[in-house]
């Protein structure tokens, strides 16, 4: 049976400032099952950001619900949304957010840092991501000595550090040239083949429909919604690593677990 790990209900957020009222999302339903990948377009000023601040457990809906991963954030408490946050989402930047005084280790290591997990764990788990997107060698590299795309791809090891229900990822491609976005959406889509829940909001069809759905967003509501693929667990372009035998997509060259060369 499939599980939502995203569910909307008549959402509807409006930002009211003096004097002002800008409707962002109305009325807006979306359901995300666990493991798929999903992505949103739409034109500039749809409510595509807004629609992640409300899932990314930064701001509240105006009215409706917000359900993450069995988590109403509709009711929780403002001073609870940090914990959810931290717990449930992995956000991914367009200008990837990496704090340039830290290695790409510790870049990794920063959002472990509000659990209890003892350093010398949080060290290990974060040099296994940075191996998993292909970095182990770059770990002890701060941002401003890595390219644009493996900017990107510490960001995105550091998005998956709490093991969150969720990746949200807002114009993850918009500063890297197409070769190396496609390699991050590439990368993304092979997080969801190993069931990770990916959300990524974009304004390239090409990328976008490297996901398994697409759903256009005008004036704050979901308008049309594109299915291509089926759940990461009946995908068919599942291959396994000779070596450890575990999932791989087959656009890899090397297996991100064991590092074998396929
Ligand atoms: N904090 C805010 N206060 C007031 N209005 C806001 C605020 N944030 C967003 N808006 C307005 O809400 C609407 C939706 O904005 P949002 O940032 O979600 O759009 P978007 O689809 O992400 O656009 P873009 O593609 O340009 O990033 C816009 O009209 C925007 O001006
Ligand atoms: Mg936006």
């Amino acid at each position: 049976m499939s599980e939502n790990v995203v569910e909307l209900r008549d959402v509807s957020k409006v930002y009211r400032g003096e004097g002002t009222e800008v409707i962002a999302l109305s009325g807006l339903n979306l359901q995300v099952e666990r493991g798929r990948f999903v992505s949103i377009m739409g034109p500039s000023g749809c409510g595509k950001t807004t629609l992640l601040n409300l899932l990314g457990a930064l701001d509240k809906p105006s009215t409706g619900e917000v359900i993450l991963d069995g988590v109403d954030i509709s009711k929780a408490r403002e001073g609870d949304l940090p914990k959810i946050r931290a717990e449930k989402v992995g956000f991914v930047f367009q200008s990837f957010n990496l704090l340039p005084t830290l290695t790409a280790l510790e870049n990794v290591e920063l959002p472990m840092e509000r659990g209890r997990v003892p350093k010398k764990e949080r060290r290990k788990r974060a040099l296994e991501l940075l191996k998993s997107v292909g970095l182990a060698k770059k770990a002890e590299s701060k941002p401003t000595k890595l390219s644009a795309g493996e900017q990107q791809r510490v960001a995105i090891a550091r998005a998956l550090a709490n093991n969150p229900a969720i990746i949200l990822a807002d114009e993850p491609t918009g500063n890297l040239d197409s070769k190396t976005g496609l390699k991050i959406v590439k990368l993304l889509r092979r997080l969801s083949i190993q069931g990770r829940t990916i959300l990524m909001v974009t304004h390239d069809r090409q990328m976008a429909s490297l996901g398994d759905t697409m759903h256009f967003l005008k004036d704050g509501k979901v308008l049309k919604k594109e299915k291509k693929g089926t759940l990461a667990a009946d995908r068919k372009d599942v291959s396994l690593c000779p070596q450890c035998n575990k999932e791989l997509s087959p656009d890899f060259i090397v297996c991100p677990y064991c590092g074998t060369g396929l």
